[in-house]
């Protein structure tokens, strides 16, 4: 049996990895930073799907809540074969409208928790010669967006850097880039959703058993709906200037995803 850790395991992208890896038979690590409902949430895993589910309770904006998922992963005894770092959120606002505080404390969570967290358990799984790591990005990373899209282009480009190297020793790497997914992310941030068209909304559930597949077919990025594939295929082709100014007039009280 393969053991899965979970970062954000409690709500939206994450909950939906949890309930699938662990209907496939996956033991699981579950982190997050509420610890009942982190409680809650492995008992009902353990008592539909007969798995072993085991919780972590870490603030990833905090070195203490990093350092212990990093220990966690560095655990020889009982290795973690798939990570999924995925814990995120929005600030509501554009540049300059929200604190330094709270930028960095994103930049914490996406960007260096993502980093340590995945030299902890890269570390390991490669002295193995097997193992995975899902860094969840999202469809910002490609459009000139704040620090949220600049953080979540650091993933991809991390993700795609990392898997090139980690090439040949059994460690796969993949970030996920989703679009406007129902969770609890924009309510948490207070961003209004009303203007946001219903047929780009995706379902966490059907994101994760794509993202999944293109793990394992081995993909280094998944954006993993036809809609946003099209999408991105149009921004690839849109100058960077005309799409920073689209980007910056939708304004960040409804983004960003
Ligand atoms: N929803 C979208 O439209 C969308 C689109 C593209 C990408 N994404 C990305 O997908 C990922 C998951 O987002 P979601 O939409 O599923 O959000 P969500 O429903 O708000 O869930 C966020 C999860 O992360 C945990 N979390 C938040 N801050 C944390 C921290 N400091 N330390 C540890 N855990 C923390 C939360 O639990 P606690 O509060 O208990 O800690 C919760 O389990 C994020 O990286 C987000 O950027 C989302």
């Amino acid at each position: 049996m393969t053991t899965a850790l979970i970062t954000g395991s409690t709500a939206g992208i994450g909950a939906a990895f949890a309930r699938r890896l662990a209907a496939q038979g996956h033991n699981l690590v579950l982190v997050a930073r509420d610890t009942k409902r982190l409680a809650e949430q492995a008992t009902e895993l353990h008592d539909r799907h007969g798995i072993e589910a085991e919780v972590l309770a870490a603030d990833l904006s905090t070195d203490e809540g990093i350092a212990a998922v990093e220990a966690r992963l560095g655990d020889r005894t009982h290795p973690v074969d798939l990570l999924v770092n995925n814990a995120g959120f929005g600030n509501k606002g554009r540049y300059l409208e929200v604190s330094l505080a709270d930028e960095l404390a994103m930049l914490k969570v996406h960007i260096e928790a993502v980093l340590r967290l995945t030299s902890a358990a890269t570390e390991s799984m490669r002295s193995r010669g097997r193992g995975g790591v899902v860094n969840v990005a999202s469809v910002a990373a490609f459009v000139p967006r704040g620090t949220y899209g600049a953080s979540k282009a650091w993933v991809v480009q991390f993700t795609q850097g990392a898997a090139r190297d980690l090439a040949g020793s059994g460690v796969r790497m993949m970030a996920l880039c989703p679009g406007f997914v129902r969770t609890e992310f924009h309510q948490r941030a207070g961003m209004g959703t009303d203007n946001i068209p219903g047929w780009l909304w995706l379902d966490a559930d059907k994101l994760v058993a794509a993202a999944l597949a293109d793990l394992a077919r081995g993909k280094t990025v998944s954006i993993p709906d036809p809609r946003y594939k099209a999408l991105m295929g149009v921004v690839k082709l849109t100058p960077r200037g005309l799409l920073g100014g689209v980007s910056s007039r939708t304004g960040r009280k409804y983004g960003p995803q």
